[in-house]
């Protein structure tokens, strides 16, 4: 696991470290084969806007079992890339295959399905049950009742909660880290090929997001789907990540391991490393 440790010189906040032993014990453990999401010169912009493409240029080829960060400061594009995966939003032009289909070929609800999404509100509902609530698409899709009985069980093993005691539980009664774990648990449910993740433990204090990111890599561990995690946290992008992509007002400038990724000597990476490392520093 990575740590930051900063270093006060002279009343200044001045140094953020990595510690080099504790890489990632994700990166390249995979077999990174098929193409499970591919971006090739996607530019998406506001219809009947004359203002710059909200994303141009995009190309990225995302493989079976890969966790990629997209991370990059407020605004860059991070939630507009996850959105045109599940057809949120359409690609202007460009092409954007998922599990080598045109995305706007597949049939929407069959291409939602594939995908597990996970948000930082979680968007629980709330006047179903937690079994209700997790068990939504497998409902949906028609499943036999036992085996959404039994589904519902291992999902809420994956996520580390009983499912007995929460199964009749309503979100409210729930604690912000127990929402999203089971924000987790709903994504997991239908067990779809890929998991989009956009900022899912940004809403939470810094002791519970620690503990669900550590949680997250033993279950990415487990499961391993196709991931898509949007943050603005570099520390976040160096834990969790296979891959780490750097968005800058709509572009991908810069593409490393979270091992290598900090070396990078692009002005713009080194930009927004120093200024992670500023806000790193001013929280210690
Ligand atoms: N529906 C929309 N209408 C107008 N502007 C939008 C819309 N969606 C996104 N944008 C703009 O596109 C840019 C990228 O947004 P977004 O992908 O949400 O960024 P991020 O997730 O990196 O913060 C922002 O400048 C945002 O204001
Ligand atoms: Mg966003």
């Amino acid at each position: 696991m990575h740590r930051f440790l900063g270093a006060r010189e002279a009343g200044y906040v001045t140094m953020l470290t990595l510690v080099p032993e504790d890489v990632n014990p994700n990166a390249g453990a995979q077999t990174l084969s098929e193409t499970s999401i591919e971006f090739t010169n996607v530019e998406y912009r506001i219809s009947g806007r004359a203002s710059p493409p909200i994303l141009s240029g995009v190309s990225l080829k995302i493989h079976h079992g890969e966790t990629i960060a997209l991370l990059g400061r407020s605004g860059s594009g991070k939630t507009t890339m996850l959105k045109l995966i599940n057809r949120l939003r359409t690609c202007s032009s460009g092409d954007l295959l998922v599990e080598n289909q045109p995305v706007r070929d597949w049939n929407v609800i069959r291409l939602r399905r594939r995908i597990g999404y996970v948000i930082q509100e979680v968007g629980l509902f709330p006047h179903f049950t937690i079994e209700q609530n997790v068990c939504l698409v497998p409902g949906l899709e028609n499943w036999p009742t036992e085996r959404i009985k039994s589904r519902f069980a291992e999902v809420m093993q994956l996520i580390g909660l009983n499912p007995a005691e929460y199964a009749g539980k309503y979100p409210r009664e729930l604690s912000g880290g127990q929402r999203q774990r089971i924000g987790v648990a709903r994504a997991l449910a239908a067990d779809p090929a890929i998991l989009l993740m956009d900022e899912p433990f940004g809403a939470l204090d810094p002791v519970t997001r620690a503990e669900l990111q550590r949680e997250f890599l033993t279950l990415s561990r487990k499961v391993s789907k196709t991931t898509v995690l949007v943050t603005h946290d570099l520390r976040e992008a160096l834990l969790l990540a296979t891959r780490v992509i750097l968005l800058d007002a709509g572009r991908i400038v810069a593409e490393a391991s979270p091992g290598d990724f900090l070396s990078l000597d692009q002005k713009v990476a080194r930009d927004f490393i120093a200024a992670s490392e500023l806000v790193a520093g001013a929280t210690q």
